[in-house]
């Protein structure tokens, strides 16, 4: 017997074939079971009469609980009205275990309870799409990078200083009374890469001890961080361009069912075309003024700012030179403006919000080390950090891209809980 999966239901039409998966769903007749079966793959329905199982078969099948295992075999049929295009006459259902009632129903739930249920709630028809989305922008930044002639380098987890600030470190025992921390970003790391290869990307988790509970902040994500010697700020705006130009364009070629199941407005994902607007920090200020929006230069941008920053543009926007006052300790200063950073974020659209941070570093030894004072960091720490100023430093940048808030968009979902498999938070580390 043939066993297949339901994506590849298109090449065995006419033929009988095996389906391995769960009961996702049902649908019964006096004399007919409309069985959804889902595998992880999609999910299709299958349909059992009476008329070939019986009067002891056919109650038996209508009375299994969903999330049973089953496995289904029969003739595949190609109808245009099924969803996906197929479905299946059930000549044979094999339980393989039966489940107890199950606690996610197909009505609405909570999101305490279904965060609390993360293990079973990653079955369900929207979790797998946004799985698959998620899966899909990996790839394609991985590609993208490996076709761009980058480099990967995985960053370390374990740290022993901070990198973008120190109010949000997860402090762990580190043996003998040593403290570390888990890493905030890989991109002091990144940087020591780029001056051995050229052009690297760390793509992992990072982690921010994060206190707010917003629908953008997680305290374990993951972050994609290109870094490019002799690159300067434009190099690494045109960096971040490409790189989401590229992502929108592979998500709609490749995850549209996706993106339909999740009932995202692709049109507004269709008109999205490079050139990207760039607009520096004190011109986006000055928008925001002329509008009823109440804020002052030299602040950073809270959420609501961001929103009404993007909500002019069908596209990302990036945002460049912003105080430094705002700004991590390795940020290169504005030749043209000292009070400015070499730094852009690029933010969503529909208000999604800074989803890129980076920028241009500071490449000479002695202006990083009074940084370093300024921002009362630990100097030792540094070191080894000081010492790519030392030996052979040249103009270098790049930027971090959170993958989360990234998907968060894609997907038109309210909350970055959804884009991760299993959600870390303030207050909730289970399961
Ligand atoms: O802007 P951030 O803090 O930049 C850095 O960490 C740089 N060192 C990156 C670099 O230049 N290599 O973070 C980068 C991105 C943000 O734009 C956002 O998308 C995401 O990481 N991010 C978070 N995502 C979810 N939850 C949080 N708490 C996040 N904090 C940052
Ligand atoms: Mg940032």
């Amino acid at each position: 017997m043939t066993v297949t999966t339901i994506e590849r239901l298109a090449d065995h039409v006419g033929q009988t074939v095996t389906l391995r998966g769960w009961l996702y769903n049902r649908r019964s007749s006096k004399k007919l079971h409309f069985l959804q079966l889902r595998d992880g793959t999609g999910i299709v329905q299958c349909i059992a009469t009476l008329e070939h199982f019986g009067e002891e078969r056919f109650p038996e099948i209508g009375g299994l609980p969903y999330e049973s295992a089953v496995t289904i075999t029969g003739e595949v049929r190609a109808d245009a009205r099924a969803p996906g295009g197929f479905e299946m006459d059930a000549d044979k259902v094999d339980v393989v275990s039966v489940s107890e009632e199950y606690p996610i129903s197909h009505k609405e739930h909570g999101p305490d309870f279904l965060l609390s249920n993360r293990h079973l709630w990653l079955r369900s028809r929207k979790q797998v799409a946004l799985m698959k989305l998620r899966d899909e922008v990996i790839r394609t930044i991985r590609n993208f990078f490996h076709e761009r002639g980058f480099l990967n380098v995985d960053a370390p987890i374990f740290t022993p200083n901070a990198c973008e600030g120190t109010t949000n470190l997860f402090e762990v025992d580190y043996f003998d009374e040593e403290k570390a921390y888990l890493t905030q970003s890989g991109q002091l790391y990144m940087e020591a890469a780029a001056m051995a290869f050229g052009k690297v990307y760390c793509f992992g988790p990072t982690f921010r001890a994060e206190k707010s509970k917003t629908r953008r902040h997680l305290t374990e994500f993951w972050m994609c961080e290109p870094e490019m010697a002799y690159a300067n700020l434009d190099d690494v705006m045109d960096l971040t361009e490409d790189l989401l130009q590229t992502i929108v364009e592979a998500v709609l070629a490749n995850r549209r069912a996706d993106l339909e199941i999740l009932e995202r407005d692709i049109s507004a994902l269709e008109k999205i075309q490079k050139p990207y607007p760039r607009i520096t920090y004190t011109e986006a200020v000055e928008k925001l003024k002329s509008t009823d929006h109440k804020f002052e230069w030299g602040g950073d941008f809270g959420a609501p700012d961001e929103t009404a920053i993007s909500s002019e543009y069908d596209r990302p926007v990036l945002v460049h030179r912003y105080p430094q006052e705002v700004k991590a300790f390795y940020m290169r200063r504005d030749p043209e403006d000292d009070r400015c950073a070499l730094g852009v974020d690029v933010l969503a659209p529909e208000g999604y919000g800074e989803i890129i941070g980076g920028g241009e570093r500071e490449s000479d030894l002695e202006v990083l080390r009074s940084r370093i004072a300024e921002h009362k960091l630990p100097e030792e720490a540094f070191k080894w950090y000081l010492d790519l100023r030392r030996f052979g430093t040249v103009p270098h940048g790049g930027f971090g891209l959170g993958l989360e808030r990234t998907v968060c968009w894609l997907a038109g979902i309210e909350h970055v809980r959804e884009c991760i498999p299993f959600p870390r938070m303030l207050h909730r580390i289970y399961p």
